[in-house]
C-alpha cells in the first residue's frame, strides 16, 4: 500500500459504525464509560457476577439477582467441566485462543429461547476450558468445578487445585469487571457484523475469539513480561529502552490507537494489584516497583523520540503484573481475557440483533480504473 493508500485507511478510521449501550471512550480525557459507570466505578467496586447484570440487563443487579447469576454461572462451569469429553479435540491446541474457539464451536452455544441464559453459558464456561487446556497440556488432570464459589475464585481454584485467597480472587474480578468492554474494538466489531447477517452467538463469538487471538489485539500482556524480564533492574531501564527506541522497536504496553493520556484501565488494574500487595511475594513486589519505574523512563523517553505522539501506558502494562502476580501463566493470558471479553460480545451481539440491520460497510476503492474497451 503506498501513502497515500495508508492515508485513505487513516480517514475512514474512527467511522461510527453502530450506537451502542455498552460503552463509550474518551480517549482525549482518558475515560472509559461501561454501561453509565466509570471504569473505576467498576473495577474492584462490583463482582463480575454483578457485572453480568449490568451488562446483560442494563442495571446493576439486586443481590438476589446477582445470587442467580452465580448460579447460573456456577451450572455452566459444572456443565462444562461434565462435557469436557465433548471438546477434547479442541482442548489439545497448541494455543489457548484456537482451543476455546474450537470449543466453542463443538459445545454450541446458541438458545434462542433465552439469550441471557446463553450468554451466562458461554461465559461460565470459557474457564473452564482455558484451566482444562492448561492442566492437561502439563500432565495434570483437569479440576472439578466449585458450584458454591464465586466465578472469579473457581476460575484460580481449576487453575491452581487450590482455593485463592480473598485479596486474589478480588484482583481477577477487577481485571474481570475492567475488560469486558472497550468501544468498537476488532474483535466485538467482528462480533456484531457476524451477529448482523442473522448468524447465531455460537458463530459470532468464535469469529470475536479469531479477531481477539491476533497479536495487536489481545496479545501484549506477555511481551510487557518478557521486557520487564530483560531489564531486570529499574537502573537499567533507561539504556534498555533507548536501545530498543535506537533499534526502530516498540516499547509494549505502550501507546494505544484510542488513547492520548493514559489508559483509564492501567490505574484501575495497578490499584488491583497494589491491593493484593498486603500479601505480595517479594517477587511480585518487586515487579510492581520494576513496572512503575519502566512506564516513568518509557513514557518520557516515547515523549522525546515521538513529540505530540502522547504514548502512554496501556491497559496491557499492568494486566501483564496483575496476572502474573496472580500466577497465571503466560500462555493463559489471551484467554483471561477472552473469558471477560465474551460477555461484552454477548451484549453486543444482542444490541446488534435487536436493530435488525445488516452491518454493511464500503470500502473506498483506489484500484486502476477499467481499461477503456
Ligand atoms: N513504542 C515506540 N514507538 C511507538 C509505540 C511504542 N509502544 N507506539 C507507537 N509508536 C510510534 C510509532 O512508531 C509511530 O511513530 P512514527 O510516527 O515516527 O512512525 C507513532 O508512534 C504512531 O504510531 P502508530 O502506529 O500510528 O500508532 P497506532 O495508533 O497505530 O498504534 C499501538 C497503537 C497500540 C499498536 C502501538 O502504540 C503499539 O504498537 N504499542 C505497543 C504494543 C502494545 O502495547 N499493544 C497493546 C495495545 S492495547
Amino acid at each position: 500500500m503506498d501513502k497515500s493508500q495508508n492515508n485513505v485507511a487513516a480517514g475512514l478510521e474512527g467511522i461510527v459504525v453502530a450506537n451502542t449501550q455498552m460503552s463509550m471512550v474518551d480517549g482525549q480525557a482518558g475515560r472509559l464509560v461501561l454501561r453509565g459507570y466509570e471504569v473505576g466505578q467498576l473495577s474492584g467496586e462490583v463482582s463480575f457476577e454483578q457485572a453480568c447484570g449490568l451488562f446483560l440487563d442494563g442495571a446493576l443487579p439486586p443481590a438476589k439477582d446477582t445470587e442467580a447469576i452465580g448460579q447460573a454461572l456456577a451450572a455452566a462451569r459444572v456443565e462444562a467441566f461434565d462435557g469436557l469429553d465433548q471438546v477434547k479435540g479442541a482442548l489439545k491446541q497448541d494455543d489457548a485462543m484456537a482451543a476455546l474457539r474450537g470449543a466453542v464451536g463443538q459445545w454450541g452455544i446458541e438458545d434462542p429461547s433465552d439469550r441471557r441464559a446463553a450468554a451466562l453459558r458461554l461465559v461460565g464456561a470459557l474457564p473452564v476450558w482455558s484451566t482444562a487446556w492448561w492442566r492437561m497440556r502439563n500432565g495434570q488432570a483437569p479440576v472439578a468445578p466449585d458450584a458454591r464459589a464465586a466465578h472469579s475464585a473457581d476460575t484460580l481454584t481449576m487453575l491452581h487445585g487450590c482455593a485463592p485467597s480473598a485479596a486474589k480472587r478480588r484482583a481477577l474480578d477487577a481485571y474481570l469487571v475492567a475488560v469486558i468492554d472497550h468501544g468498537m474494538n476488532a474483535s466485538t466489531f467482528t462480533a456484531r457484523v457476524v451477529a448482523s447477517t442473522g448468524a447465531d452467538l455460537t458463530s459470532a463469538v468464535t469469529a470475536a475469539i479469531g479477531a481477539l487471538s491476533g497479536p495487536l489485539h489481545g496479545g501484549a500482556p506477555g511481551p510487557v513480561l518478557d521486557m520487564l524480564d530483560a531489564i531486570g533492574h529499574a537502573d537499567r531501564a533507561q539504556a534498555w529502552i533507548e536501545t530498543e527506541l535506537a533499534q526502530g522497536r516498540r516499547i509494549m504496553g505502550m501507546g494505544h490507537r484510542v488513547y492520548k493520556v493514559r489508559d483509564p484501565r492501567a490505574a484501575v488494574l495497578e490499584r488491583a494489584v497494589e491491593g493484593i500487595e498486603g500479601e505480595l511475594t517479594g517477587k511480585t513486589a518487586q515487579r510492581l516497583a520494576l513496572a512503575h519505574a519502566v512506564e516513568a523512563h518509557a513514557q518520557a523517553m516515547l515523549e522525546a523520540a515521538k513529540p505530540g505522539r502522547k504514548l502512554r501506558a496501556n491497559v496491557e502494562f499492568y494486566t501483564a503484573v496483575l496476572l502474573e502476580a496472580l500466577e497465571l501463566p503466560r500462555e493463559l493470558f489471551a484467554a483471561t481475557f477472552c473469558a471477560s471479553r465474551a460477555l461484552g460480545w454477548c451484549a453486543h451481539v444482542f444490541e446488534q440483533r435487536d436493530t435488525g440491520r445488516l452491518l454493511r460497510p464500503r470500502a473506498r476503492y483506489v484500484g486502476p480504473a477499467p481499461k477503456a474497451a
